[in-house]
């Protein structure tokens, strides 16, 4: 691939030192010369991200050898972690040491932020040459969004309102399919009679807060839950429905026998895969890490949206970003950007990682059931989406890490009361908002 990219680089050189075509044609061949096709020269590009699981690591892999099709090269530079906050921290230090790498797992607000910064690349022409702005869910354009340009390359769209079961549990015992708090309760009865753990449960404080949002939009609704997720929308957390989502949360945790530790998310998904407890409430990523071990849904787990989020999409979009560096791979972190957006890499990725294309131009009938329902609800017009904030889509960095620990301290403590822990949590964001 190299020698086609350098020879296809050496036309165009060749075109424009003569001047073959006039002047019009010599710039064209000057663009595709620097932008579009990598030098003979390309620098392969360190890429920073969490992804680390046997199927986070498949679909970077898929990303790696489309791009490796294109020429271009991925070194890979992964911090273990689910959620990613390991990651973070090691990336900021990197970015503070002035040693970015040249692309990273930079999401949601923290993107925002770091383009404000002047720390990331803007990838409009890019955008506009891939036709995203035409082809893509305008959620995933505003998130990828900061004053009206784009900056990053946007991969897939997680659904994090996602309670998945295992399929056999559920046939050889006659459950109901878990759709209301009462079909969680009745089958929770049913699961401890025969000697399964209800639900799979972690006390690692993101995966708390991941189930703590998902219950927060079941009991307040997605308007109160926008305004939550809103950076000036402290006094919303004084809500009695925060209060409810507290006690549900409490509820949850007792639906694991054993919930005193705080095992990797993986770790949880090996209890559902196995049969040792019956359901789990995760972002999507869960459901790709069942496929990676062979599982497939419908047949050994299914997925329904956590009760009374039906038709509701409580997102978090993966996106990779160009850092701006001491090192100009302009050219090369263009091209990653580009492919990343196409449709082939799109769906590649997307089917290995759990996630959904951010694309409205794929065919659904490729997706599996609980991906095809989610990207479906990103389709539908009117269909509430609301942005994760333990995933960073709407709370910057401290203030979900802040959020895990009250969270984390009000499950584990029980003198600790639901007015108090609210009360804490109300302090966090009003402070975050002055
Ligand atoms: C990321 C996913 C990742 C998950 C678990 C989320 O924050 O968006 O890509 O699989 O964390 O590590």
């Amino acid at each position: 691939m190299r020698t086609t990219s350098s020879g296809l680089q050496n036309i165009a050189k060749r075109r424009l030192s003569t001047g073959e075509r006039g002047p019009v044609r010599a710039l064209a061949a000057l663009i595709l010369a620097t932008v579009l096709i990598p030098s003979a020269h390309a620098q392969p590009l360190n890429v920073l991200h969490w992804w680390t699981s046997d199927s986070e690591r498949q679909a970077a892999d898929r990303l790696v050898q489309q791009l490796a099709s294109q020429g271009v090269e991925w070194h890979d530079d992964a911090i273990p972690g689910g959620g990613g906050g390991a990651a973070v921290k090691v990336l900021t230090g990197r970015v503070l040491a002035g040693e970015a790498p040249d692309v990273a797992q930079v999401i949601g607000r923290t993107l925002t932020d770091w383009a404000d910064l002047g720390l990331v690349l803007p990838l409009d022409e890019v955008a506009q040459r891939g036709r995203w702005r035409q082809a893509m869910f305008p959620v995933v354009l505003q998130t990828v969004s900061r004053g009206g340009r784009i900056m990053a390359a946007p991969l897939g769209v997680h659904r994090i309102n996602t309670l998945l079961y295992n399929h056999h549990v559920w046939e050889q015992l006659r459950l109901a399919p878990p759709r209301t708090w009462r079909d969680v309760e009745a089958a929770a009865k049913v699961l401890r009679a025969n000697h399964v753990t209800p639900l799979a449960w972690s006390d690692e404080p993101w995966q708390i807060a991941t189930v703590f949002e998902t219950v927060l939009l079941s009991e307040g609704g997605p308007a109160l839950y926008a305004q939550l997720a809103s950076t000036q929308g402290w006094a919303a957390w004084q809500d009695a429905r925060v209060i409810a989502a507290l006690k549900r949360l409490r509820w949850l945790r007792d639906l694991d026998d054993d919930p005193t530790t705080e095992e990797p998310w993986t770790s949880t998904a090996r209890r559902l895969q196995s049969g040792a407890a019956g359901m789990l409430i995760m972002g999507d990523w869960a459901r790709g890490e069942l496929q990676a071990w062979g599982e497939h849904a419908g047949l050994d787990f299914d997925c329904v949206p956590v009760p009374q989020t039906a038709g509701m999409h409580l997102y978090s979009i993966d996106t990779l970003a160009m850092l701006v560096g001491r090192n100009a791979h302009r050219a090369e972190q263009e091209h990653m950007a580009d492919i990343l957006a196409q449709p082939a890499t799109q769906m590649a990725y997307n089917q290995a990682k759990g996630s959904v294309p951010v694309r409205t131009d794929i065919d659904p009938a490729q997706l599996d059931t609980c991906a095809r329902d989610s990207w479906q609800t990103l389709a539908r017009p009117g269909a509430p989406l609301l942005p994760s904030i333990t995933h960073r889509m709407a709370a910057v960095e401290s203030v979900r890490e802040a959020i895990g620990d009250v969270l984390h301290r009000f499950v584990k403590t029980r003198s600790v009361t639901p007015q108090q822990a609210q009360a804490q949590l109300v302090a966090i964001v009003r402070g975050a908002a002055q």
